[in-house]
């Protein structure tokens, strides 16, 4: 088998099935619909919120972005927030992260209204991860698992280590393994004994943000290790929190970056958006027992 594991392949198939949905839904006199905010000029913010775009695009959901200048007030933003949340052809709202300095990010997050947090990154939608009664996923963390369940991954019993305790991939990351009976441990920059820990681990999920962090010597062999970096190396190429040509040679699976979780995370947030369409309508029709 293949050690690599094509997430570039799973997401155009989740993109395919996404695709097919929309069509049935259009035909049903829905369209599903996303608003991108994005704030400023960061050029990997710029480039995410492009391809957003482009894969609603291809797969019939109607898409609009709102690019605001840098300069933008908290007061504008959370009206825009507020106008978006008030719209019926609106079922899903992402403000793109991180916002410019002077932005209060939590107070905007909080803002978006949860039915319409196709992040899941408001309190009430983290609240009902932590329970396990969800109705959104954050994309990252759910691209992953759905990189385990297509490629028949278990994690029931399994030794799981993720590195990284962001809120939107390291914490909810370990939630979603630990509602599959996973054994969970998360590791941070205070973490003692870091490489014996990463030994330890059947599935290694790698979100430092830091180019190559894990190295040959911290891998099992024989795990599964996933890659949610996006980091540039020492020449300026596009590269993972994984050494992956010293750790590919170690591991049972590996995911690639490019062409791993980061097209995962993409088609997500498309689930995501026909997720919230779904519930919007079904709040618009009661069925007839209610
Ligand atoms: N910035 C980096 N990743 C993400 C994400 O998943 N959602 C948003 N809104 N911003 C991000």
């Amino acid at each position: 088998m293949e050690k690599r594991i094509d997430g570039k392949a799973i997401a155009a198939a989740v993109r395919g099935q996404v695709k097919t949905d929309t069509a049935a839904m259009k035909a049903d006199g829905i369209t599903p619909g996303l608003a991108v905010v994005l704030v400023g000029d960061d050029p990997a913010s710029r480039t995410y919120v492009r391809n957003k775009h482009k894969d609603c695009e291809e797969t019939g959901i109607y898409s609009e972005v709102h690019h605001l200048p840098d300069s933008t007030s908290q007061k504008d933003l959370m009206a825009l927030i507020a106008e978006l949340n008030a719209r019926a052809d609106i079922d899903g709202i992402l403000v793109q992260l991180p916002l410019p300095k002077g932005l209060d990010e939590r107070e905007v997050i909080n803002a978006i209204a949860p039915d319409k947090d196709v992040d899941a990154f408001h309190p009430e939608n983290v609240g009902h991860i932590m329970i396990g009664d969800y109705t959104f996923l954050p994309c990252t963390p759910s691209g992953v698992m759905e990189m385990l369940h297509h490629e028949q991954i278990p994690v029931d019993g399994k030794r799981c280590v993720v590195v990284g305790r962001s809120n939107i991939v390291g914490k909810p990351m370990a939630m979603l393994l630990l509602h599959e009976n996973g054994t969970v441990t998360i590791c941070h920059s205070h973490t003692q004994k870091l490489k014996e820990i990463c030994q330890e681990a059947d599935i290694l999920v790698a979100a430092v943000g830091r180019p190559k962090f894990i190295t040959a010597d911290m891998v099992k062999p024989g795990a599964v290790v996933i890659d949610v970096g996006m980091d540039r190396d020492e020449n300026g190429k596009l590269c993972g929190d994984v050494d992956y040509a010293a750790v590919e040679p170690i591991a049972s699976r590996i995911t690639p970056v490019p062409g791993g979780v980061g097209p995962m995370t993409r088609a997500m947030l498309l689930k995501n958006t026909l997720t919230a369409a779904r519930l919007h309508h079904r709040q618009a029709q009661p069925s007839d027992r209610e």
